[in-house]
């Protein structure tokens, strides 16, 4: 009998695995985990109840770990290998990065290093309301675009920011938090539509997208946003109601992610991040950086 099976969770994204935990590092579970996360996006594994040390094992098995989490403010930069995920102040005392989790994003896209591949998360403790995390796959939503639109955003460069990741959380941050947030994540240019390794190409988009090169900025803003909307449509998304547990892994490389909002202060997800080697952008120019607000 296999050791794991997957299902389908919607036609073009989502699947859900069945595997004892004491198989998570199998060489041969892995193997087909790879090949299934590069199909489905997005992998969840109900009712797992995998530990910290499990779930970085697993982690470590996947790909790697990375942390790019040590500067974030709030965090404990000396472990943290596993990064709380919560409004607990006790646990993570700058809420602001959480808060900012409520708005389509990638991982890690304004850092000056390779993407992330994948990010984990473990449900530790539920909120009373809110709380569900939905992906949408962005080589879907890439694929079903008109001919036209895919020629028309060939070669483009988005400049991604974290303060346009932080602008609906906070309008515009205390200068104290914005130098620490530029101090951690230099903004970063990369290309609207992304050509893997693989030859497969994704949309790379997300709030942190604030202005492409050559472009005025309430235009490509405009356009981000429609592509966001796009992408974020029913057919390409799953949202994941979770249950204590419950374990998810998906392609942060393929897709973006956010959670409903919820304000309950015991909701504590872990997160484990595996590093990726694809580093599609560059460290975004002054000069691009300050031409985003024009206007003509
Ligand atoms: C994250 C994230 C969503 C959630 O951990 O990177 O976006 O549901 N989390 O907490
Ligand atoms: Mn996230």
């Amino acid at each position: 009998m296999s050791k794991i099976t997957i299902e389908d969770a919607k036609p073009l994204i989502g699947g859900i695995v069945h595997v004892d935990r004491a198989h998570l590092t199998d060489a041969e579970v892995i193997e087909e985990l790879k090949t299934a996360l590069e199909l489905r996006g997005v992998l969840v594994f109900p009712r797992l109840h995998a530990t910290d040390e499990e779930q970085l094992a697993f982690t470590d098995a996947f790909g790697g770990r990375v942390n790019f989490n040590k500067g974030v403010p709030g965090s404990n930069a000396s472990a943290e290998d596993v990064y709380k995920i919560t409004l607990d102040r006790a646990l993570n005392s700058e809420p602001d990065y959480v808060l900012g989790t409520f708005f389509w994003h990638v991982d890690g896209v304004t850092i000056d290093q390779s993407l992330p591949k994948a990010t984990i998360l473990s449900a530790r403790t539920l909120s009373d309301a809110g709380g569900a995390t939905e992906f949408a796959n962005l080589y879907a939503a890439y694929e079903h675009l008109p001919e036209d639109e895919k020629r028309q955003y060939e070669g483009l460069e988005v400049i991604h920011t974290v303060e346009a990741a932080v602008r609906p959380v906070y309008g515009s941050p205390p200068q104290e938090r914005l130098d620490r947030y530029r101090s951690m994540a230099a903004g970063m240019e990369q290309p609207l539509v992304w050509t893997h390794e693989s030859g497969r190409k994704s949309l790379l988009i997300g709030t942190h997208a604030d202005g492409i090169v050559g472009m005025p900025g309430p235009h490509a803003r405009a356009l981000i946003t429609r592509l966001i909307q796009w992408a974020a449509q029913p057919q390409f998304v799953y949202r994941h109601q979770w249950q204590v547990g419950d374990m998810a892994v998906w392609d942060n490389q393929g897709l973006m992610h956010r959670v409903v909002p919820y304000t309950d202060e015991g909701r504590v997800m872990h997160r484990t991040s595996i590093g990726g080697h694809e580093k599609p952008g560059h460290v975004a120019s002054d000069e691009n950086k300050s031409r985003m607000f024009e206007l003509s």
